[in-house]
């Protein structure tokens, strides 16, 4: 895959351009689970709004693995033997449109299941065999340090609850909207990005 030119992008071309993604690439396989990419990251974002979330979790939900398409490290196999940081990858591209609630969710996805393992005995379980590999790959659960340092971040809570959705959105049964249903919401989050006055290329 060649790396897309995302330098072109503007506020009135991103939520397109993402749709594109889902509707393009989509259909490729989230390796080790039981959906497809589109299917894991729509079910996110429609378990959000069904428990009536803010649009900032929705959003950050049906965002949190778009660095899997926009990286040029290329997508997650179980065969890796490191990590690719695709949520780096993600929160690159989106972070000139959106607010940092949402680019946050998308850089610290990774970062919020290595916390979760460390404090929430718990959470553990919640876990896929495919997430469990991962992590091990990931620097496995952070130390009480990190731990301490990752609460430092104002926007800890919105970046666990996508954290949650994201273990949430892998059932082989679930009928969701397709992107195009939340595209104006993602197009809201740009424009309040835009109109914060947050700088726009
Ligand atoms: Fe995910």
């Amino acid at each position: 895959m060649s790396k897309p030119d995302v330098s072109k992008l503007t506020s009135d071309t991103i939520v397109e351009f993402i749709g594109g993604i889902f509707d393009r690439r989509g259909g490729e396989e989230y390796l080790g689970e039981p959906v497809t990419m589109a299917e894991h990251m729509l079910q996110g974002a429609a378990i959000a709004e069904q428990n009536g979330q803010p649009e900032e979790i929705i959003v950050g939900a049906l965002l949190h693995d778009i660095g899997h398409f926009t990286s040029e490290f290329g997508t997650f196999s179980m065969d890796d033997t490191e990590d690719r940081f695709h949520e780096e990858a993600g929160a690159e591209v989106l972070e000139q449109f959106f607010p940092s609630v949402i680019t946050d969710c998308v850089r610290y996805h990774v970062a919020a299941k290595r916390y979760l393992c460390a404090t929430k005995p718990e959470y553990f379980n919640r876990l896929s065999e495919a997430s469990i590999h991962s992590l091990n790959l990931q620097g496995g659960p952070m130390t009480p340090q990190e731990a301490a340092e990752f609460e430092k971040n104002p926007n800890l809570k919105q970046i666990i609850a996508v954290r949650y959705l994201d273990e949430a959105g892998k059932r082989a049964d679930m009928e969701t909207p397709d992107y195009w249903h939340f595209a104006p919401m993602v197009q809201r989050m740009v424009d309040k990005h835009m109109g914060a006055g947050e700088s726009a290329k």
